[in-house]
């Protein structure tokens, strides 16, 4: 431990680096986190490589594009929107950024370690996993249809455990993980009960997921967005501008949320700021309820 703070640069202060040495006794980990931990560095430039599931659109492309922006290298990753993922990648190289596509349905375990093959094999390894790919499909329960209900399970719960369990045993120590749950599981708006059953197991796989790795400071955490301006709301069938600007209403800042807004609280997650937030659902919502 001594060895290692002598490593640590030079502060000018020899209390700072007594205070840092008392603080590596009291939590192993903690001087290289707070060092140059998880992403550190400053500025754009890092090495690291996220891999963010279901990017192709919606809240996962901005996801991706974001976190290209970041400065890590991204692993774009899409079901049946071929190019629409390629599109991501294009934008994201066009400004400079490393990225690849691959298509993979997260509900099958087999296609979702060659996604993480296809990530390992470009970039080396793996230190960002978002775990955002989902389906909603909605109904009340009288009128839900097996396919339906199954679709969801496959896809939300299947798929999002089959992401974590990848990740928990690929991640590098000091990495983080991110589901994409939802504030449904609060609001628990009617027709939305098979749908927000599967989100909510995303933030129960997350709290527990931060306990096993414990020690090895991969913070693990799951974000529930509020309503969301993407395909998935929007193209509900039925739905209705009334039904948007309710939801508009009903959100103090008087408009549904935009992808944006979420890409940027998972970028403080996964970033230099970010790693003490740890088995949490952080709700981003713009104050919806
Ligand atoms: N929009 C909202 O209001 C809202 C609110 C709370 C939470 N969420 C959650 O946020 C996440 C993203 O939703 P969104 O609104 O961005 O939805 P979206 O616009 O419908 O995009 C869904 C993304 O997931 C991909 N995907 C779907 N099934 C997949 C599968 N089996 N395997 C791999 N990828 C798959 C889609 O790929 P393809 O393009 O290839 O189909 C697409 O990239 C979801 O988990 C959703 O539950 C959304």
């Amino acid at each position: 431990m001594a060895d290692e703070i002598q490593k640590l640069p030079p502060t000018g202060e020899r209390v700072s680096r007594r205070t840092m040495l008392a603080a590596a006794m009291l939590a192993p980990g903690l001087v290289a986190a707070a060092t140059g931990g998880a992403n550190a560095q400053s500025g754009r430039a890092n090495d690291k490589v996220a891999l963010v599931t279901g990017s192709s659109r919606g809240i996962g492309a901005a996801i991706a594009k974001r976190l290209a922006r970041d400065g890590f290298r991204v692993t774009v990753n899409c079901v049946v929107n071929r190019d629409l993922a390629a599109a991501v990648v294009r934008e994201i190289e066009a400004a400079d950024g490393t990225a690849i596509w691959e298509q993979a349905d997260v509900s099958d375990p087999v296609a979702v370690r060659r996604l993480f093959d296809a990530n390992d094999r470009a970039f080396g390894g793996i230190d960002v996993v978002v775990n955002n790919a989902g389906v909603m499909r909605l109904a009340p329960f009288r009128d839900m249809t097996d396919e339906d209900f199954a679709r969801q399970l496959d896809v939300n719960v299947k798929g999002g455990f089959y992401v974590l369990r990848e990740a928990a045993r690929r991640v590098r120590d000091g990495g983080r993980i991110v589901s994409t749950s939802s504030g449904i599981t609060e609001l628990r708006t009617a027709t939305y009960g098979p749908y927000a059953a599967t989100k909510a197991s995303l933030q129960i796989f997350s709290s527990v997921l931060a306990k096993e790795l414990g020690g090895r400071m991969i913070s693990v955490n799951a974000v529930a967005p509020g309503v969301v301006a993407t395909p998935l709301f929007l193209d509900v069938p039925g739905r209705t501008q009334q039904e948007v600007n309710m939801f508009a209403q009903r959100t103090p800042h008087r408009r549904i949320g935009a992808t944006d807004d979420i890409a940027s609280v998972v970028s403080t997650l996964v970033g230099p700021d970010g790693g003490w937030v740890n088995g949490q659902t952080v709700h981003a919502n713009g104050g919806l309820v």
